[in-house]
């Protein structure tokens, strides 16, 4: 009698357990491998002086170009004038989509008087290498699986005109390059589900929190894959970047603030206070905390590769909606 009711308790909890990982759509996750060569050498490319107006500037807005290419994305270059000239560089998969998931990231550097040959490792480098190392790493899934979707694209955006330029106030960001891209519609706003901008990644000590409740949820899927990666060993030895906690007071000012304000719903993927090297000559390579670097790079294609399998029509973060 007593084992049947044991065999019956084990049998009720082995399907409902089954129920409720079939339910919850929890699937192992997908794995995939790291190139932190390439990574390296990405990140080699972007360190160096790309103010706009200087020749690195030109060199780091061609490479990013050339990189989109090769990884089979569709690009798009904006080039506007204000004083000198910004290029806004924009690479996209399924360009015809009705949906997006954009990333985005600045690459100029401040020109600072103060400071000869800045290189702003934190400060856009290597926010700019890890969605180019995405775009290499996850490039056969893109290229194959979500080719062949209807319902969602993804876009890459590497803003140019973040920094203040000599005439402006020196104590702000200038926004140029996000502000136009949300003015001119480069992608229909409404399309974009969800933006999420990279900034400041990569100094030690860093936390990330949750800055808007309306995307508290995608953040705290983020803190969950850290701690899956972690648990399968796929992350290198280094505290949790990702705190499941609320910081909804207060931000640092971004390239997502012309998004939010016309009611985007974004992630800011920015620790919550300014690296330590912020526009000081430290901010170069040598000053990166790289197992950050590293496990940031692992969790956000993660986040994104589940994101984008996981879409479908229904998927909204809209607070209108
Ligand atoms: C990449 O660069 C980091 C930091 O400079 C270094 O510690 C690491 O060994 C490099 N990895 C490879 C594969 O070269
Ligand atoms: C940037 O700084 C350098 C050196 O201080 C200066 O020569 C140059 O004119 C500045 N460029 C711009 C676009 O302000």
């Amino acid at each position: 009698m007593l084992a049947w009711i044991v065999t019956g308790v084990c049998l009720f909890y082995l399907l409902v357990n089954f129920l409720l990982l079939h339910w919850a759509g929890v699937k192992p996750l997908a794995r995939f491998i790291n190139d932190e060569n390439h990574l390296n050498a990405t990140l080699a490319r972007l360190l160096k002086p790309r103010w706009p107006g200087s020749l690195g500037h030109s060199q780091v807005r061609d490479f990013l170009l050339q990189e989109l290419l090769d990884l089979g994305f569709h690009t798009d270059r904006d080039e506007f004038v204000d004083g000198v000239a910004f290029t806004n560089v924009m690479g996209t998969i399924n360009p015809e989509a009705p949906n997006f998931l954009l990333l985005c990231c600045h690459y100029d550097t401040v020109n600072l008087t103060d400071v000869e040959g800045y290189l702003g490792a934190t400060d856009g480098a290597v926010s700019c290498a890890i969605l180019l190392n995405m775009a290499k790493t996850l490039g056969p899934y893109l290229r194959e699986e979500l080719r062949k979707r209807l319902d969602i694209g993804l876009a890459l955006v590497f803003f140019d005109g973040h920094e203040p330029m000599p005439t402006d106030r020196k104590d702000s960001s200038a926004l140029r390059g996000s502000k136009r891209f949300v003015r001119m519609e480069t992608l229909p706003l409404e399309s974009i589900e969800l933006a999420i901008a990279l900034n400041f990644i990569g100094a030690p000590a860093q936390a990330y929190m949750s800055h808007y409740d309306n995307t508290y949820m995608l953040h705290n899927r983020l803190a969950e894959i850290e701690l899956d990666l972690r648990g399968s060993r796929q992350l290198a030895p280094c505290h949790l970047l990702f705190q499941k906690l609320k910081d909804h007071d207060t931000d640092l000012p971004d390239d997502h603030y012309p998004f939010l304000d016309e009611g985007v719903p974004v992630i800011h993927l920015a620790p919550y206070r300014y690296p330590q090297v912020w526009h000081t000559a430290a901010d170069n390579a040598a000053h990166l905390h790289w197992p950050t670097v590293l496990n940031m790079n692992s969790i956000i294609r993660q986040f994104v590769h589940e994101y984008l399998e996981n879409h479908d029509d229904d998927t909204t973060y809209r607070l209108d909606s």
